[in-house]
């Protein structure tokens, strides 16, 4: 039996582990961070997630595509860099030429057998803290072997169909939590379990975020959290206060958009624009 301890967070927690901008300091301080993922029809999971990294405070970010959305992302984002592999729909080799300080991956990546060879190749190479989601997060559940080459902190952010392709099913919350905690302490990774009030996981500790609403219940707000936890990884939050911290911002950013949008026309770039509003609304 395993002994729980529960930690709500909220924003007298947040402004805890927040670390304010000093003015001597350029974007070379604050990180490079890479996004891996897009498709062919699912570039946009790319940009959403490219575009929140940078909207959370990362000094730069280059993002690796298919060739297909080279001029996609350098039209809609012109501040990330872009970086295209040589096939035209496909992610089959990731190779750039910087060392990342974090790496998100799996936004819209797809799971065709070549991407699934690319990612284990990153994988056996890469040495930045990672965030794992979306089709990385089912390349893994595919491939469970690969699980050892996580860095030790990398944190997954599965939505429940995700967490249950990685841990299986479960009977209750109770158990679910269970499951999640000991795949936390065998893999010795973060697992942010998303949902209506998302929990992350450290082996026997949760973390229970209290922001976020049913606004969020739309395509791409996942791609968002990507992104927003790749940004403060990159700035240099370890790996636990990037997940906690992301989870609030993220939430509260839909909080305050929602103020305008109401739940059912929120969208997912609404999100990102209220990034710096959660950020003023800590203080
Ligand atoms: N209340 C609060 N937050 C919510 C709610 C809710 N009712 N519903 C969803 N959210 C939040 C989740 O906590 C999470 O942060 O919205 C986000 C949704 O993330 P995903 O489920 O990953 O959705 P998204 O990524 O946008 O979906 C696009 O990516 O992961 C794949 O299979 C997925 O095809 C899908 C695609
Ligand atoms: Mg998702």
């Amino acid at each position: 039996k395993t002994e729980t301890e529960a930690e709500l967070i909220g924003k007298q927690e947040v402004l805890t582990l927040y670390k304010p901008r000093k003015k001597y300091t350029n974007k070379g301080h604050y990180g490079h961070a890479l996004i891996v993922g897009g498709s062919y029809g699912k570039i946009g999971a790319a940009a959403l997630a490219s575009r929140a990294t940078l909207a959370s405070g990362a000094g730069l970010v280059t993002v690796f595509l298919p060739k297909c959305g080279y001029q996609i992302m350098q039209t809609s984002f012109p501040e990330a860099m872009v970086v295209t592999d040589t096939d035209e729909e496909l992610i089959t080799q990731i190779a750039v030429n910087f060392n990342p300080s974090a790496v998100g991956i799996g936004v819209g990546l797809g799971t065709h057998d070549k991407t699934i060879i690319a990612f284990e190749d990153f994988l056996r190479k890469n040495k930045a803290p990672l965030v794992v989601d979306a089709d990385a997060l089912n390349i893994l559940s595919k491939k469970k072997t690969l699980l050892k080459f996580l860095p030790e902190g990398s944190i997954l952010t599965p939505h429940p169909k995700e967490l249950e392709r990685l841990i299986g099913t479960w009977k209750d919350d109770f158990d679910k939590l269970n499951k999640t905690k000991a795949f936390s302490k065998k893999h010795q990774v973060l697992v942010v379990i998303k949902g209506a009030n998302t929990i992350t996981v450290l082996e026997d500790k949760l973390y229970v975020n209290t922001t976020g609403n049913p606004g969020l219940a739309t395509g791409g707000t996942g791609d968002v959290l990507t992104g927003v936890i790749t940004g403060l990884l990159a700035q240099g939050y370890n790996p636990l206060v990037a997940a906690i911290f992301g989870v609030y911002l993220h939430g509260k950013s839909a909080d305050i958009a929602v103020e305008k949008t109401g739940y059912q026309s929120l969208i997912a770039s609404h999100v990102i624009e209220t990034i710096g509003d959660a950020y003023l609304d800590l203080f």
